[in-house]
């Protein structure tokens, strides 16, 4: 039996979790920790599967990676044996990308295996390949593969026709070492946009606007060793305030950003939660009683897409009609067919969801289909009636760094079982 997750729901989370570093901005960090020969100290790295594949990539091209503490990690890339950048794993996560922003930046080469990741749509990659060619590289998809290479890179002026988190950062990894200036237009601007540039910076690289909607890159010769702490991870935190709201709990959530949670914190009062903030953290008290309300995800600083599928749960327990309207991506809501298994009345057409908020859901047997459903059907599981199991819980792990623990650190009757023995037993004895 695959591993799963086994949930006795019912019970308000109450207490203090601590927020992990961000999952997509240290994907970023990670690739751009080629960009120089020197040492490379990352902090405050979550261990998190998709983080730890990058991390194995990097040694499998002749990186020297050593994990210094739990959270923190040296990367040397002076001397490595290839460009390319292949195995099993890499090919499962989207960001395997950022290696080609970065060994091309570095080594005007680079042949990585083309990007998999959540299956949440179609996921093009047209806009990097279009920025990689106005910096003058030749690319060129060919039997699974991304290859470009350059003979030079010189600044250019892009435009992004589509806002785009990872062409941002993968454009940010090739432009840092090119001759002259480039301006990227139309940029994501999310937090881990500006974690990356400020990551690149420490660097040496001379990085202006992230944050806003036009990045100016000016090329530098050449970066050098930094020690670099990664920001807190929005969307972790946002799925703890998620979890008090949806459990009618009561819980701190410690080393974050508030001014990231700002839309979140926005719709949880909207919906009759109490919201207080602090310098570092952020406590949500679930209101009893909590109303529907129409949320559309967008580009930060909207509402992010990353939590949709959490919100969702959350208005399919609160009181009247919700909508929930996808703008980011075709494909996110796979998770309503398994909500519906647990009572949940929602209805898609097209980009929309149309929520009626009911009283109680019912435990049920579930699939995590990618890694924020899987989170957000671990809260419907712990908000439900009775027993949840959750199949494929693989994905979870991408993302989110000791979830279970940290959940049962706040009151959750939920475990980790590996055998059908240990679900029977959580089922007699819950
Ligand atoms: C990043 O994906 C995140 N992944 C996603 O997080 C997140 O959902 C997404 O940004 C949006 O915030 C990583 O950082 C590794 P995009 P990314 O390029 O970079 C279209 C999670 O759960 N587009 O901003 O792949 C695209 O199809 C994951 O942690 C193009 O058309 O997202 C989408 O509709 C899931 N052409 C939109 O832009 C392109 O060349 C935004 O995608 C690139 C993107």
């Amino acid at each position: 039996m695959n591993e799963v997750f086994v949930m006795k729901g019912g019970n308000p989370l109450r207490g203090e979790v601590v927020i992990s570093g961000a999952k997509n901005a240290a994907l970023g960090i990670v690739a751009g920790a080629l960009l120089t020969d020197e040492e490379v100290i990352i902090e405050n790295l979550p261990d998190v599967r998709d983080i730890n594949v990058m991390l194995e990539a990097l040694k499998a091209i002749g990186a020297k990676v050593h994990r210094i503490e739990s959270h923190v990690v040296s990367i040397q890339a002076d001397q490595l044996s290839m460009k390319s950048v292949d195995d099993d794993a890499i090919r499962r996560i989207r960001a395997s990308y950022y290696f080609i922003g970065a060994l091309l930046g570095k080594y005007h080469q680079a042949k990585v295996a083309l990007p998999g990741g959540c299956a949440i749509g179609e996921r093009p990659i047209d806009q990097h390949i279009k920025g990689f060619t106005a910096l003058g590289a030749e690319v060129e998809i060919s039997e699974g593969y991304f290859v470009a290479k350059a003979e030079e890179l010189v600044g250019q002026h892009i435009y992004l026709d589509v806002v785009s988190v990872g062409a941002t950062i993968n454009l940010m990894l090739a432009a840092v070492l090119a001759d002259g200036q480039t301006i990227i237009e139309n940029v994501a601007k999310e937090p881990h946009i500006v974690d990356v540039a400020n990551f690149l910076n420490s660097m040496g690289a001379n990085i202006r606007g992230a944050g806003t909607d036009t990045i100016r890159i000016r090329g530098v010769e050449r970066l050098h060793g930094t020690t670099y702490g990664v920001i807190p991870d929005q969307i972790e935190a946002g799925t703890f305030m998620c979890a008090a709201a949806v459990t009618r709990g009561n819980i701190l959530i410690k080393n974050i950003i508030p001014k990231h949670m700002e839309s979140i914190a926005a719709k949880l009062r909207d919906m009759g939660n109490t919201v207080y903030e602090g310098d570092e953290e952020i406590q949500v008290i679930g209101g009893e009683k909590q109303r529907g309300t129409k949320i559309k995800t967008l580009p930060y600083p909207g509402f992010p897409t990353d939590m949709q599928p959490q919100i969702a749960v959350t208005l399919a327990l609160s009181e009247g009609k919700s909508t929930v309207t996808e703008s980011i991506f075709e494909n996110r809501f796979l998770y309503v067919e398994e909500l519906k298994k647990m009572g949940a009345d929602i209805t898609v057409e097209d980009r929309v969801a149309t929520i009626l908020g009911k009283e109680k859901l019912q435990g049920a047997t579930l699939h995590a289909l990618d890694l924020r459903a899987g989170a957000a059907l671990v809260l419907a599981g712990l908000a439900a009636e009775g027993i949840t199991v959750l199949e494929d819980i693989g994905y979870i792990r991408r993302g989110y760094e000791f979830f279970e623990k940290k959940l049962m650190n706040l009151g959750a009757k939920i475990i980790l079982a590996k055998t059908e023995e240990e679900v029977e037993a959580f089922r007699r004895e819950a």
